[in-house]
């Protein structure tokens, strides 16, 4: 049997079923003094064998906290079969855990990264609802809560985004280097920043559209498959047109956030001056990203080789200010 991981969690549901009928989690996720829709478990031999620990609709103790904390490294496991449940609770509670000073940076990271990534895998199937806008909204906030002014939040966040590519876990990174970057720029209000981050986490949201065929193709794509993957901003601003919570400053992501200075991007080959400031920052956000991660079809490049990459070979397609501005967190952290 394989032995359960944390981020065994948050994969797909398909994924968790295919390991174990129990997924671990970590203790600071449970907030005290709140009642849990969900059991807990233990398990005393560290992933193998299950002991039914506390029953659902019971309020979380202050004891029950610190027992935890001593037993098998701070964890605990949910049923596979409540893994949504327990989602949503985590997804409820993110921003009173990200203000909580007794946790660590490490632990509010990796519980920020996947409630993020579980949010965006929701928003993706189901993405013009005003509901999940509003829930991409509070998501937004708690990234940008966590890491605007938080530089060790920030590198923190980086390592676990140094994993293999998936769209949804891209859609966090492209999200958090968007508002590192804007907010150093110091060009844009709180309320800009917002529009900023949601418009950079859903930038790829036409993709949902888009068949898996493509999306997973391991070789390269044949001309028509390409022509349908450039589809993807305009099936993205048709899936959010309709919503009048994501602003134009939003949707000026989705749509252009693939153009380039030199005319050369898609879907309108769109000119410098014609490319606004917030798709510049998410397309070199994304172009980054894209390079950093791992993908079925090539290895990740490390950051510095990175930026060395885009700088040869992109400098007339991206605004070199935004990309100034990464080179400089890059190194501050
Ligand atoms: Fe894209």
């Amino acid at each position: 049997m394989n032995t359960p991981t944390i981020t065994q969690l948050y994969d797909s549901p398909h994924a968790v079923s295919s390991h174990s009928a129990y997924v671990p989690a970590l203790v600071e996720s449970l907030r005290v003094d709140t009642v849990l829709n969900f059991d807990l478990y233990i398990s005393p031999q560290g992933g193998s064998g299950f002991v039914l620990y506390r029953k659902e609709n019971l309020p979380f103790t202050k004891e029950n906290a610190e027992h935890l904390q001593h037993k098998d490294e701070g964890r605990f496991y949910i049923a596979a079969a409540d893994r949504s449940k327990f989602l949503q609770y985590l997804e409820r509670n993110l921003t009173f855990i990200l203000k909580d000073d007794t946790i660590s940076i490490e632990k509010k990271s990796t519980l920020l990264y996947h409630s993020a990534a579980n949010t965006v895998s929701q928003v993706f199937n189901n993405p013009g609802t005003t509901k999940n806008i509003r829930r991409t909204s509070s998501m937004v906030s708690n990234i940008s809560g966590y890491v605007i002014g938080n530089p060790r939040a920030f590198q923190s966040l980086l390592k676990l985004a140094s994993h293999d590519y998936h769209t949804y876990t891209h859609s966090v990174n492209v999200c958090t280097y968007s508002l590192m970057i804007a907010d150093s720029m110091k060009e844009f209000s709180p309320g800009e920043l917002k529009e900023l981050g949601m418009g950079a986490v859903l930038h790829d949201i036409g993709k949902s559209r888009i068949s898996d065929n493509i999306i997973r193709k391991r070789g390269p794509l044949t001309g028509g498959e390409w022509a349908e993957m450039k589809k993807h901003p305009r099936y993205g601003a048709e899936l959010l047109a309709d919503n009048k919570y994501f602003s134009a400053n939003s949707m000026s992501i989705v749509t252009d956030h693939h153009e380039k200075l030199d005319g050369s991007g898609y879907p309108k080959g769109l000119k410098a001056s014609e490319i606004g400031l917030m798709a510049r920052i998410a397309c070199v956000a994304d172009i980054f990203d894209a390079l950093t991660t791992s993908r079925p079809y090539k290895g990740a490049v490390g950051s510095f080789d990175a930026l060395m990459l885009i700088t040869r070979e992109m400098s007339d397609k991206i605004d070199l200010h935004v990309f100034e501005h990464l080179v400089l967190l890059l190194k501050v952290t």
